[in-house]
């Protein structure tokens, strides 16, 4: 694959086309044969997270393709996070999810959502009363901890709205490298990257299509009738334009496709050559955000009442 990568704050490359391992039911086995056909078509930068259930399955595809000399540890990229139940101590989260993939470290560990949760709920959708205090800053603490170990070569956030950056900005000692967020011409983020570029923060795309396909997805963008024009006029599928666009933005975009067509398909974007009035058009297209994460919001025990609060607002 061409060599479209960015440096990053910490100094590291990021390639900018990440392939995403999320996916419901989650099949080890189909998994595993993902990641090599990903591997084998040229994909280097992974993303999982412990509660994809995916870290064995993508650790066991890379750990036998570097085995078998296909590829180097060091060209790959890989990405995982640390969910809310382990804001307690993300050094031992850490070691486990090092564990799970049988690797040695990670080259970004990200705090997958700023939610704090008891320690047992290793589950995505949280129960009303498994939330706890939120405290960000010991959170981060930890989390330069593991950089301090070499458990990770950068450490970043997920989920974060441009105020919670800001603050972390203030109690931190280390700028995140990443903010993973949804990103796609329906949810442009164009705030949240204004305020992420003004602190070399990179941000990266996820659901950069708008997840279709998934339970909480939608084909909103891929069948937005700008989309598709703008997919006719230069002989490109929709898929391609809503990913060149992200690339476009300066940004990353984690693209899941375990469909060998599809995945080829999406590298393909970096051919695609989107021109000032595709751009413009994008822009004027209206916002919907699609991943609301409404499961982190309830009037008890969670720090956030509302969708509002959550996103501060950015929503
Ligand atoms: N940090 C977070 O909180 C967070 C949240 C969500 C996602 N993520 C990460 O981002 C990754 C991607 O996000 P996502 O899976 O939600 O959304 P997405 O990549 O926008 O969409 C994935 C869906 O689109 C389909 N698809 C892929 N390429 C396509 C194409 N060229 N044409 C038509 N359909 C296509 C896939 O099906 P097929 O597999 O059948 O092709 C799948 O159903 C995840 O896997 C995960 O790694 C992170």
């Amino acid at each position: 694959m061409r060599s479209n990568h960015v440096r990053l704050n910490c100094g590291i490359t990021l390639p900018l086309l990440g392939f995403g391992t999320y996916s419901f039911p989650n099949d080890r086995n189909t998994t595993e044969v993902a990641v090599h056909n990903a591997l084998e078509m040229g994909y280097r930068h992974f993303d999982t997270a412990k509660i994809y259930g995916s870290e064995a399955a993508v650790g066991k595809a890379l750990n036998e393709a570097i085995c078998e000399g296909e590829v180097e540890r060091e060209d790959i990229f890989l990405t995982s996070k640390l969910w809310g139940s382990d804001h307690h101590d993300p050094v031992s989260a850490l070691k486990q999810t090092l564990k799970n993939l049988g690797m040695e470290y990670l080259d970004m560990y990200l705090v997958h959502w700023p939610v704090k949760l008891k320690p047992w709920v290793n589950y995505p959708v949280p129960n009303e009363d498994d939330f706890e205090k939120l405290d960000l800053e010991s959170t981060w603490a930890g989390m330069e901890k593991c950089l301090e170990m070499g458990l990770c070569r950068c450490i970043g956030v997920s989920n974060f709205s441009s105020k919670k950056i800001e603050s972390l900005l203030d109690y931190g000692s280390t700028t995140p490298a990443v903010n993973q967020v949804e990103m796609h011409p329906m949810w442009r983020q164009g705030r949240l990257r204004k305020i992420c570029g003004d602190h070399k923060i990179h941000v990266s795309a996820y659901s950069p299509l708008g997840g279709p396909g998934n339970a909480w997805g939608s084909t909103a963008v891929v069948d937005h009738p700008i989309i598709r024009s703008i997919a006719f006029k230069h002989r490109a599928t929709p898929a391609q334009v809503a990913l060149k666009w992200g690339l476009s933005k300066g940004s990353s975009v984690i693209v899941k496709s375990f469909n060998q067509e599809r995945m080829k398909e999406n590298i393909g974007s970096f051919d695609l050559r989107l021109d000032d009035e595709d751009m413009f058009e994008i822009e004027k297209l209206e916002e919907m955000k699609i991943m609301k994460g409404e499961f982190h919001v309830n009037g008890t025990t969670s720090p956030y009442k509302t969708i509002e609060e959550l996103w501060d607002g950015e929503i």
